[in-house]
C-alpha cells in the first residue's frame, strides 16, 4: 500500500491501469468485442437484482481505534482449508470471451498474487491445463450438472483428478436467466464453441458423439447443448456428487435459510450466498441482505462463502462481519482480465487486498477472525 501512495503521488507518477472500479469498468468495455460486452455486463431482466446487489450501503462499518493493528494477518480456513487471504475468485465461464489467453491469465494472476480461484465448468481451456497453471494455490472446481450422468460423473473424477480441492455445485442455473442483452442480439455465446472446451475434452463427452469435436464441431455443440444443465434435479439428488467424490461440497447460489438448511441435511460442507450476480432471478432478494439470515441459520454448522456485488474492500468486510468466511469476486477480476489480461486480474487483487488490509486495520480489526457482528450497523438501527 505505501509503495502504492509513493508511486502514486510522491513520485507524480500514476499507476498506468485503472484504479476505481468506474474506471476499470470503462476501460474493460472499451477492449472487449460487443459479444464479450453482452456477455458478461449487467444481469437478468431489467437489472434490478444486478443494480441492487452492488449496494452495500445499508450497512456501515463501525471502526475501533488505539487497538494495535500493526502486524495485520489475512489469512482464514475455510473447509478446513488454510487461505492466505479471505476473497477467492467465483467462477467464470467463458473467459476467451474477455481476453484470449481467457482462464489461463486469471489463473496466473491467481498464483501470483495467492489468491484462492474457482474454475467453471464453462471454463474454455480444460480443467487440468488450469490446474497446471494454478499449482499449489487453493483451488476450487465449480460443477455445473450434466444431464448425461456419465459426463457429470467423469467431471467430478477430472476434477479431483487435477488436484482441486473442493466441489462448488451451482445451483441456480439449471436454466439459463432472461438476458436481454443476449437474446436482443441473438447471441448464445456457446454456438460459437466458446465455453465448451472442458466438455470437448471430456472422454465421457466424447463417447456420445459420433465424430470427433475436431472433426464436427457443429454437431458436438449441438450435444453439448442437449445434455447442458438438468433442470428436474432435487435436494435428493446432491447424494450423487457425495458418492462420487471425497472432496469437500458447497452448494453456490443459496438465498433462503430454507435451502441453506436443507443444504446442511444434505450433507454439504458449505453455502454459497450468490444471486449469481443478478444474472437469474430479476427481482430477487440480493446476497447482502440474505446474508444474515442465512448465517443465522447455518452459520455454526457450516462454512459459508459469499458473491455477487462486491466491488471494493469495504463490500467484502460487511460481508465477513455478517457471516460470510469466503467473499468472491467476478465482475471486478472479469474487468481485469478484459482490459489488461494477467496484468489485469493482477493489478485488480492487489489493489482490493491493499484496500482490505487496510479497512481492517483502520476499523481496529488485526485479523479476519475478529471482523464479527459487532464490525457493522444496520442504517435502521442508527438514530
Ligand atoms: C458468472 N457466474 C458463474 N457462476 C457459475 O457458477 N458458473 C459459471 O460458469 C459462471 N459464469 C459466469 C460468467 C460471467 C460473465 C459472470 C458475470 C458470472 C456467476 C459468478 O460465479 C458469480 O456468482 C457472480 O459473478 C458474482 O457477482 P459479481 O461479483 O460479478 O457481481
Amino acid at each position: 500500500v505505501n509503495d502504492l501512495y509513493r508511486r502514486g503521488t510522491l513520485d507524480g507518477d500514476p499507476p498506468d491501469f485503472p484504479v476505481s472500479y468506474d474506471d476499470l469498468r470503462t476501460a474493460a468495455h472499451e477492449a472487449m468485442s460487443w459479444q464479450g460486452r453482452a456477455y458478461v455486463s449487467g444481469g437478468a431482466g431489467s437489472d434490478e437484482t444486478f443494480e441492487r446487489g452492488q449496494d452495500f450501503s445499508a450497512w456501515r462499518i463501525v471502526p475501533r481505534m488505539l487497538r494495535d493493528v500493526e502486524s495485520r494477518d489475512l489469512s482464514t480456513t475455510v473447509l478446513g482449508q488454510d487461505l492466505p487471504v479471505p476473497v477467492a475468485l467465483t467462477p467464470l465461464g467463458i473467459q476467451s470471451l474477455l481476453h484470449e489467453r481467457a482462464e489461463y491469465a486469471t489463473a496466473e494472476a491467481a498464483a501470483d498474487v495467492g489468491v484462492p480461484t474457482v474454475l467453471s465448468s464453462l471454463s474454455s481451456t480444460p480443467m487440468e491445463e488450469v490446474a497446471d497453471v494454478l499449482g499449489s494455490t487453493p483451488k476450487w472446481f465449480q460443477f455445473y450438472w450434466s444431464s448425461d450422468e456419465h459426463i457429470a460423473r467423469s467431471f467430478l473424477t477430472r476434477a479431483e483428478d487435477a488436484g482441486y480441492d473442493a466441489i462448488v455445485v451451482t445451483v441456480d442455473a439449471p436454466i439459463l436467466g432472461w438476458r436481454e442483452r443476449l437474446i436482443e442480439r441473438g447471441y448464445y455465446p456457446f454456438l460459437e464453441g466458446d465455453g465448451v472446451a472442458n466438455y470437448f475434452s471430456d472422454p465421457a463427452f466424447r463417447d456420445r458423439l459420433d465424430a470427433p469435436p475436431e472433426e464436427d464441431t457443429e454437431a458436438a455443440v449441438e450435444e453439448f447443448l442437449d445434455i447442458f444443465g438438468d433442470a428436474s434435479l432435487t435436494w435428493d439428488d446432491l447424494a450423487f456428487v457425495r458418492e462420487q467424490t471425497d472432496l469437500p461440497i458447497v452448494v453456490k447460489g443459496i438465498l433462503d435459510p430454507r435451502d441453506a438448511e436443507l443444504a446442511v441435511e444434505h450433507g454439504v460442507d458449505a453455502i454459497g450466498v450468490s444471486t449469481h450476480g443478478g444474472r437469474q432471478v430479476d427481482g430477487s432478494i440480493t446476497a447482502i441482505e440474505a446474508l444474515p439470515e442465512i448465517a443465522d441459520a447455518v452459520g455454526d454448522d457450516v462454512d459459508i462463502t459469499f458473491d455477487s456485488g462486491v466491488r471494493r474492500a469495504a463490500d467484502a468486510y460487511k460481508a465477513i462481519a455478517l457471516g460470510a468466511d469466503l467473499v468472491m469476486l467476478g465482475r471486478p477480476y472479469a474487468y481485469g482480465l478484459a482490459a489488461g489480461g494477467a496484468d489485469g486480474v493482477r493489478t485488480v487483487l492487489r489493489n482490493l487486498l491493499a484496500e482490505f488490509d487496510l479497512t481492517m486495520g483502520l476499523s481496529g480489526r488485526e485479523a479476519v477472525a475478529d471482523i464479527g457482528l459487532d464490525a457493522v450497523r444496520h442504517e435502521s438501527t442508527l438514530v
